[in-house]
């Protein structure tokens, strides 16, 4: 078991909720979250008041369990609120009624009951990047630190087996990783026949995948997510593997992958999905909440066609062909190029390479034997510099028009493949 850098300043919250089986459920709930703390815990509305008053900084979040009763409940929050008008306070409530009162009572935030981890985690999150001010004068807790902007989700899409789809996912994944502001987890969306973990040499250990993760889908929670994935020793990379046995991929389905991702942003500031090349819908829907698609291919016909093929697929879905970025792999191969100039496939594509990733068969090859990614075993090389050059360049701005990007350009004269 591991615990990855969490990205996110733990939020200390205070609750009250007299219904002891409710009361315990928020607990529960709360306790699976792990940037949370749980300061104080109230069973009494009429002691609510003291019992913030008396911790010695203020919390950051109040969670109000309305039900067991609601004017006292009502009247508690009023006068939280007049004397710490600070204080975030979050409601719960069955009666919508009562949720809006206490918003009009000085509540900011309400859920509905039951409430489920997501919808919390959403609230928690909510809170947390909105009090960032107020937060951000207190120590850090636990040497945690705050995640600076949105999670980056790239998924990776090949446009034929063996093209690098795997590699490129690997290799970008570890880069990011090496920056210590990143938390960056892997996920081996190629369910039936991934190999991101031997890539990367993270056997043993749980033995938890994807595929349990989806059996206990209606009670994950961030601890049990934790220990599903593995972490890469050299580069700190968290890895979420593929499922065990290849039968046990019909378990998934693509709620599975919405959920688990949601949850997986909470965590880290990266996330790198490498997908199957069967456009499943688990496959689709990563496609669909990723920010960015790096679509690999190759300079001959069989996989520039299929480029073509997948844009023209991907913008007849809600517009995903904005999202993708081509990255031509193993440029300077003898064996792959059928006389295809950059130019060329440029203009079959009707779109611009994003960007162009060396052939080394040797750097690769001697990185996969080892189970290391390249920024370990070789970074130096050709290969590395250029996924390096990548990663820079997804971070400028991740969703910008390619073509205005003036790092695409260095990176061709670069390789001068032009
Ligand atoms: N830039 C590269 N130069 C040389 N060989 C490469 C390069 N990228 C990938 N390869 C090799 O191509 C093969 C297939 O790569 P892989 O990442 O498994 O593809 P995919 O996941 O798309 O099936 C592997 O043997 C890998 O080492
Ligand atoms: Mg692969």
């Amino acid at each position: 078991m591991h615990t990855p850098t969490s990205v996110i300043a733990m939020q200390r919250v205070a609750i009250v909720d007299p219904a002891e089986s409710s009361r315990e459920s928020l607990r529960t709930l709360l306790l699976g979250v792990d940037f949370v703390w749980l300061e104080a815990e109230c069973a009494r509305y009429e002691y609510f008041f003291d019992v913030v008053q008396q911790q010695e900084t203020m919390p950051d979040l109040a969670i109000v369990a309305l039900d067991a009763d609601k004017n006292k409940a009502l009247h508690m929050i009023g006068e939280l609120s007049s004397k710490f008008p600070k204080l975030p306070i979050l409601t719960i409530s069955h009666d919508h009624q009562a949720l809006l009162q206490s918003l009009q009572r000085g509540a900011k935030y309400f859920l509905t009951h039951p409430v489920g981890l997501e919808d919390m985690l959403a609230a928690l999150r909510r809170s947390l990047g909105e009090s960032s001010g107020h937060l951000g004068d207190q120590p850090s807790f636990g040497g945690m630190t705050r995640q600076q902007g949105p999670t980056q989700m790239i998924a990776v899409l090949g446009s034929r087996g063996g093209v690098g789809t795997t590699s490129l996912s690997v290799n970008l994944a570890a880069t990011l990783s090496t920056d210590p502001n990143n938390s960056v987890a892997l996920v081996d969306l190629d369910l039936a026949l991934g190999d991101a973990d031997i890539a990367m040499d993270v056997n043993g250990m749980d033995n938890i995948s994807i595929a349990d993760l989806a059996r206990n889908i209606e009670r994950l929670d961030m601890n049990f997510l934790r220990r599903a994935l593995v972490r890469h020793e050299g580069t700190g990379l968290s890895i979420l593997r593929h499922p065990m046995e290849i039968q046990e991929i019909g378990i998934l389905h693509e709620g599975h992958i919405e959920r688990i991702l949601n949850l997986l942003k909470m965590s880290y500031s990266h996330l790198i999905l490498d997908l199957s090349k069967s456009l499943l819908p688990t496959d689709m829907m990563a496609l669909r909440m990723a920010d960015t698609i790096l679509l690999t291919a190759q300079l001959e016909l069989s996989s520039l066609r299929n480029v073509v093929r997948l844009i023209h697929l991907l913008g007849s879905e809600d517009n995903l062909a904005e999202k993708v970025r081509v990255v031509i792999n193993r440029v300077g191969s003898d064996t792959v190029e059928e006389g295809i100039s950059m130019k060329k496939a440029e203009e079959v594509i009707g779109k611009p390479i994003f960007w162009q990733i060396p052939n080394d068969p040797k750097a690769l090859i001697a990185a996969r034997i080892a189970g290391e990614p390249l920024v370990r075993h070789n970074p130096k090389c050709r290969v590395q510099l250029a996924i390096v050059g990548l990663a820079q360049a997804l971070a400028g701005k991740p969703a910008g028009p390619a073509a205005a990007d003036p790092r695409v350009k260095s990176s061709w004269s670069l390789f001068g493949r032009k």
